[in-house]
Order: C-alpha cells, then structure tokens, then sequence
C-alpha cells in the first residue's frame, strides 16, 4: 500500500518572523515599561473647584494623596518623593484617602517620620481604606491591622477620622473635614458624623468629605457635604479605555478618576501613589492638587 507522503506546509517566510519578532520585542518593551518605568513616573495634576460648589476661601490648595500602598511592590522611595512633589505644591491643607500599606505594616518609624514632613506644613486629615484593614488572619487580624496603621498615622501627626468631623482654619475662613471608614469593611457609617439634609439648605460651611471608595457616595448622599475626595481605583492600573473601567475594583464604572460634579456635589478621585503588583501603564501613579477657584 502506497504511503501517503506528508504535504509540507506553508516555510514561514523572513517577513512573517521579522513580524512575530517585533511584536515580541514590542510586547516586552511594553511589560519592562510598565514594571519596572511607569510606576515610578510621578505625576502631579492641578484641577480647580468651583466656589460656588465648595464655598471655600478663595485660593484655597489641598493636597490630595491616596493609595500609598507601602509594601513589597512600592518602596518608601517613591512615596517620599510624591510628599516632596506634594509639598512643593504649598498646600494649606492635606488630605490623604486611605491604602496607606500592602501586607504586614513594616518600618514604621520610617514611614512616620516621611508622612511627618506633611502635618509639619500643613492640617493632615486621613481616612482608611481597605488595605488598612484586610488580613488574612481573619477578625483579629484586621483589628490589629487597623490599629497599626492608625498609629502610624498617629505618629506622622495626621488627624485620622473614622466617621468623624472636624472644624479646621485655613487660609484665614474654616472648613469642616470629616473623613468616613471604609466601604468594604463594613466601616463606612455616614449617620454617624455627617447631618442629613432633609430638604434644601447648605451647611454654613464649605464640607470636605475623605472616603476611600467611591462607591460609598450613595450612602453619604443624604447628608451635607460639598466635596469628596476618593481613592481606591487606582485608575484602572492600565489605561486602556474599557480596561481601566473594567479593573477598577467599583460598581460604578462610570468615573474613575479625576473630577466630577454628581447630583450637585464635587467628587475627585485620584489615580494614587502606589499600586497593586507594582504595575501601571498609561495611567501614571499621581499627586494631586485641588486649588479653590
Ligand atoms: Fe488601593
């Protein structure tokens, strides 16, 4: 019986390998840029609020600084150098959104003493996220957790609030700051220091609210406050449109960084400082600054 002979198939040609080789090389460019470059590539955006809708002293700068994520994928390094970046904006006031470790706390006293240098030039409020919190040791764990990362803040001088208001002077008026526990663990309880609006009215005061996920401005609608300041999403990580939306870890895909007005009310959330896995591409780690117009 004859033997069929093999047909060979189509010989790769020089181009087609030429074609694989530059995607591969272009695929490893993109990788090594966003591990090792981007995360690393601190970016400072300004963005102005309408008095109108945080009737705040005119001129007025707060720092925004969010998801530090100190830990095995973001140095002190990088941190210490988005205070530096954060300071020269000469901020009047600092707000700092939660997230501030990834794992087990480690060198606190170093880490104080970087956060230190923002209480010493200027009121430091902080809210927690739920990195602050999240321990694989279960309830324990995240009780422990909670109280190493407040008295970290406590030892850098920052004001932490847990559902919690403040009166502050700044820039020759006052400003109320509360600063909300975070969403996913179950900490978020607006009731607890905000008023309800029952009706129209405003509050006598500009009101900044500090809360970690953005998804928690569904409960905080009903009470007073004019301006939210946000973290949590990161920005997606990787800025590729649908990507981004899709790996921002909230229900409401629709805004996931920067400036919006919702329902008459300011909310900005910021891309952060750290990250998670040390990755980010087309979507810079970020230091804000949000100047009352
Ligand atoms: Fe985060």
């Amino acid at each position: 019986m004859a033997v069929p002979s093999a047909k060979p198939g189509p010989r790769p040609t020089r181009r087609a390998f030429l074609g694989l080789l530059a995607v591969g090389g272009a695929g490893l460019a993109s990788a090594t840029y966003a591990r090792y470059l981007e995360p690393d590539w601190l970016d400072v955006a300004e963005v102005t609020l309408d008095p109108l809708r945080f009737p705040a002293p005119r001129g007025l700068r707060i720092l925004h600084l969010s998801d530090l994520h100190f830990g095995p994928h973001v140095p002190l390094a990088l941190i210490e150098r988005a205070v530096t970046l954060g300071l020269a904006q000469r901020p009047d006031l600092i707000a700092l959104t939660g997230d501030f470790v990834t794992g087990r706390l480690r060198e606190t006293a170093a880490y104080a003493a970087v956060l230190r240098r923002l209480a010493a030039v200027a009121p430091t409020f902080a809210c927690l996220g739920n990195h602050d919190a999240i321990v694989a040791a279960g309830p324990v764990g995240e009780v422990a957790r909670t109280a190493a990362v407040v008295r970290l803040l406590r030892e850098a001088r920052a004001d932490v609030l847990i559902n919690e208001t403040r009166e502050v002077a700044v820039r020759g008026g006052r400003i109320r700051v509360s600063g909300l526990g975070d969403l996913w663990t179950g900490q978020n309880h607006p009731a607890r220091c905000l008023t309800p609006t029952r009706g129209p009215g405003r509050e006598p005061l500009a009101h900044m609210l500090l809360n970690h996920n953005p998804d928690a401005r569904l409960a905080a609608m009903p009470y007073h406050w004019d301006l939210m300041l946000c973290g949590h999403t990161h920005g997606g990580q990787l800025g590729v449109p649908g990507v981004a939306e899709w790996l921002a870890p909230v229900s409401d895909k629709s805004h996931i960084e920067g400036l919006r007005e919702r329902s008459g009310r300011l909310i900005h959330i910021t891309r952060g400082v750290g990250s998670l896995y040390g990755v980010r591409l087309f979507c810079r780690p970020q230091v804000s600054l949000l100047v009352v117009g």
